[in-house]
């Protein structure tokens, strides 16, 4: 690691693209911030691979951010928060954090039956780390989780308002809402996108809880706790610029990214950068 400082670039890293609706969290939350996201498009989905590569893909995006100086990393990706965090925190010298902690304590906050859905990938689903932290929380929850793997494609495809998403939203849903749910954990990156056709199937009765407004919540306590709050400009000041990393099309993740955080994103702010397997 080189030397960092308190405006230094905060890094961010997701399988793809999801992880920028965690972006859009930190640039609300965290305005000053510079910062240094990571997708890996070429590489996605994470969600139904194994733990060990997972692992590894989260080593090399987190060693490739602190060459870039970050002060501190969020992982802005369920699965690879399940998988790989514990042993991020291992290697990595900057202070480091997921979704899924953060996540869980807001469902547990917010459910007042204690019956709490959660959807997520396989991977993350399989891991037990949502069900895990509930219970550590509060161990009378119950927890309901299922894996929704339909709902990353029909967000990349841009299908997030369509009937077609409402009818795999039931498909997946619909068992959660007979067993009693009162809120659902949005826990995949993607799936806040599609927050609005889900509201509408789940009704108001659930709420739906979206980690990525915690995790930047949390960050933002992390980074006042080490002193390393910016007290650069807001904004996009082009000295204060974000920096996107990819390790595909750039120009697919370019319109993508402007569409999400509602910014224009220049060629120039989006770069190619691969790992060899
Ligand atoms: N970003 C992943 C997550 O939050 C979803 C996409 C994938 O499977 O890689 O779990």
């Amino acid at each position: 690691m080189g030397d960092t400082d308190k405006n230094s670039p905060i890094g961010v890293f997701d399988s793809g693209v999801g992880g920028l609706t965690v972006v859009k969290e930190l640039m609300e939350q965290l305005p000053k911030e510079r910062i240094i996201y990571y997708g890996d498009t070429a590489r996605v989905p994470y969600g139904n691979k194994s733990r060990e590569t997972v692992i590894r893909y989260s080593r090399e995006i987190a060693g490739f951010l602190c060459e870039q100086n970050v002060k501190a990393i969020v992982v802005a990706c369920n699965t690879a928060s399940a998988l790989a965090l514990d042993e991020l925190n291992k290697s990595v010298e900057v202070p480091i954090i997921g979704v899924v902690k953060p996540g869980a304590r807001a469902a547990a906050d917010v459910s007042k039956k204690g019956k709490i859905g959660v959807i997520a990938t396989r991977a993350t689903v399989n891991s037990g780390i949502y069900e895990a932290y509930l219970k550590g929380k509060k161990p009378e929850i119950e927890v309901f989780a299922k894996a929704c793997p339909l709902f990353v494609p029909l967000v990349e495809e841009g299908l997030t308002d369509d009937p077609i998403t409402d009818s795999i939203i039931h498909m997946y849903l619909d068992e959660l809402l007979e067993k009693g749910i009162d809120s659902l954990v949005l826990g995949c990156t993607h799936y806040p996108l599609l927050k609005d056709s889900i509201a509408r199937v789940v009704g108001e009765n659930v709420t739906l809880v979206n980690p990525a407004f915690e995790t930047a919540r949390s960050f933002k306590m992390l980074l006042e706790e080490k002193g390393l709050l910016s007290e650069g400009k807001e904004g996009q000041e082009s000295e204060n610029r974000n920096m996107f990393y990819v390790s595909d099309s750039p120009d697919q993740f370019r319109s993508f990214a402007g569409n999400v955080l509602s910014i224009g994103i220049g060629a120039e702010d989006v770069k190619v950068k691969a790992f060899a397997g």
